[in-house]
């Protein structure tokens, strides 16, 4: 297996730990920190709406959490099989949290590369 295909086999892993019953779309995450070991995370929905975590920052914060130093890639699927783009908040937390990480987004028809960079031009910075 190719490094991307084992990041993608962690994400598909996660989605079966996301807690989504409200609105029953599952997000799974794997991240790879810069020495290499490989974090998982998925989406916690609470009643409360606007308290639910997304996956991406779970699997980015445990990975930081652990002492890894940077994040290199981040992938990213969902349980309805199509593409799932981050949400304008998990960019801003990946411009600021990890800058420098490849950005994949699987789908039953296939793998999409991106930079932060790219997903989120004109950023707001201080
Ligand atoms: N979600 C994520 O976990 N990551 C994203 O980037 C997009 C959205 C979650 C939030 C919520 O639990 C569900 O997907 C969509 O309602």
């Amino acid at each position: 297996m190719t490094p991307v295909e084992v990041l993608l086999q962690e994400a598909r892993k996660a989605l079966q730990f996301s807690r989504a019953p409200y609105s029953k779309f599952r997000v799974g995450v794997a991240v790879e920190g810069t020495s290499g070991r490989i974090y998982r995370g998925c989406n916690f929905e609470n009643p409360s709406l606007m308290m639910s975590i997304c996956a991406e920052k779970v699997a980015i914060l445990k990975a930081l959490s652990e002492g890894e130093e940077g994040i290199r890639s981040i992938m990213i699927v969902s349980s309805e099989g199509g593409y799932c783009s981050p949400c304008g908040s998990c960019r801003q937390f990946i411009l600021e949290f990890s800058p420098k990480a490849a950005i994949y987004l699987a789908s039953d028809k296939g793998i999409k590369k991106y930079s932060i960079q790219e997903l989120l031009p004109h950023a707001f910075q201080k």
